[in-house]
């Protein structure tokens, strides 16, 4: 067993970022919440993953900073604006809700195929995070999508240091986008790695059904994603900090599933997709 959370290169930002981080967009939804994230960062965990549209994330993530030392922690955050004004507003406000004088991570978020040609445009979304870099706010600029076109055309284009793609047992198809990004020294950020919250797929709705397996576990699914290597980071959601734990100390113990492991947790995946 490891003694502390091992870290994997984040492309070509070189940050080095635990395996596991945490996914902030659900936390302020719960009074644990606050302990929840303050679990995490005392267990090790040096990513956090939050977001403008995120209600309450950014505020809650800004009153639990000042208890830690700012540069053992990677923050990163998104914006949904797609002009250069309205992302550099966003920079703006996300740097004084978490009152930080500079964001790690800054993401262009949830970009489909028809806002590519918007961001990139002159007085675009891309521009502003330059702008905003350039100013030092900003250290390294990612992209997050859900559309696999957009996601490969993103790693052509080589303009980010980062992308957050969707991974898990349940949705395992994205494997060869994290291999290309991982091989263009983009860092690959893992997003819903245990199923998604508020889905059919989420955890929530699978325990709550007494549909775990031996092949469905919360460890098992984390496994899975943590096993594939052109992963950096797998931000987990997390409101509990129990669950922290308990994903920290899975963290800690695993070992890569092999092929026949990882074929088993997906077709388990896919069989409890088709009942749920
Ligand atoms: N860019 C984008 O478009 C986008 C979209 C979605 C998500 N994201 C990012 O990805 C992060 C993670 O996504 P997500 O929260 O949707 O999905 P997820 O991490 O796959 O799943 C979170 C769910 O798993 C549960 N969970 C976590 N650890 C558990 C454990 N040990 N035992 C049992 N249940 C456990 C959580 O329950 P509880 O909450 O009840 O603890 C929550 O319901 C988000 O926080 C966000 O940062 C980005």
């Amino acid at each position: 067993m490891k003694n502390q959370l091992l870290k994997r290169r984040l492309g070509r930002t070189n940050l080095q970022v635990t395996e596991l981080g945490f996914g902030a967009m659900d936390t302020p939804q719960v009074p644990e919440g606050k302990d929840a994230l303050l679990s995490a960062i005392n267990l090790g965990v040096n990513f956090i993953d939050t977001a403008r549209i995120y209600d309450g994330s950014e505020f809650l993530i800004g009153q639990i900073l000042p208890s830690f030392n700012r540069d053992d922690l990677i923050i990163a955050s998104k914006t949904i604006n797609r002009t250069r004004d309205g992302a550099q507003h966003d920079v703006d406000r996300s740097l004084s809700l978490m009152n930080l004088n500079r964001i790690d991570l800054y993401q262009l978020d949830d970009v489909a195929m028809e806002d590519w040609d918007l961001i990139l445009q002159e007085n675009g979304a891309l521009e502003g995070l330059k702008i905003a870099k350039y100013r030092g706010l900003i250290n390294h600029i990612g992209i997050s999508s859900h559309d696999l076109s957009l996601i490969d055309i993103a790693i052509e284009s080589k303009l980010f240091d980062t992308v957050m793609i969707e991974y898990s047992a349940f949705y395992s198809e994205t494997y060869n986008l994290t291999k290309k990004a991982y091989q263009n020294d983009i860092g690959v950020i893992a997003m819903r790695p245990l199923g998604g919250s508020g889905r059919m797929t989420s955890l929530r709705t699978v325990m709550e059904r007494n549909s775990l397996s031996d092949n469905i576990t919360p460890s098992n699914l984390l496994e899975f994603v943590l096993s594939n290597s052109n992963i950096a980071v797998s931000i987990v959601g997390t409101r509990y900090p129990d669950r922290v734990k308990s994903n920290v100390e899975t963290v800690l113990h695993y070992k890569h599933l092999n092929n026949s492991e990882k074929e088993k947790c997906k077709q388990a995946a896919g069989k409890l997709f088709e009942l749920l």
